[in-house]
């Protein structure tokens, strides 16, 4: 039993990996957002951070938008997110992160 590494110790490891690094890149550019949890946020640019109103984001849904890569750190500790939809908007690459 204790031999095997867990697939928890794993998402530790990715986590811990993903909190180093900040937005380092822009995934996101001026793009349309529903958002559920905070008033007053309908554009996102750069990455989803704990910055500011998104901190308190619980929902966020993107459709028909233009976003072409997820980069590294694209959406990041927000502590409140329960689901993130991405629908109709091209993504055809997941960066690690
Ligand atoms: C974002 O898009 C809106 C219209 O959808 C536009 O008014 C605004 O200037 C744009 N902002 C940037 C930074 O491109
Ligand atoms: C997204 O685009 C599809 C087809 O272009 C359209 O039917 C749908 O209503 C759009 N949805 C939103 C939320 O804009």
């Amino acid at each position: 039993m204790m031999s095997k590494s867990s697939p928890v110790n794993f998402l530790c490891v990715i986590l811990l990996a993903s909190a180093a690094n900040s937005c380092e890149i822009s995934s996101f550019s001026n793009v349309s957002v529903t958002v559920v949890g905070v008033l007053g946020i309908d554009k996102v640019s750069g990455c989803l951070e704990p910055i500011g109103l998104l901190e308190k984001v619980s929902f966020v849904q993107i459709i028909n938008q233009s976003v072409p890569v997820l980069y590294r750190g694209a959406v990041k500790d927000l502590p409140n997110l329960a689901d993130l939809i991405l629908e109709n908007s091209g993504v055809s690459s997941l960066e690690p992160g």
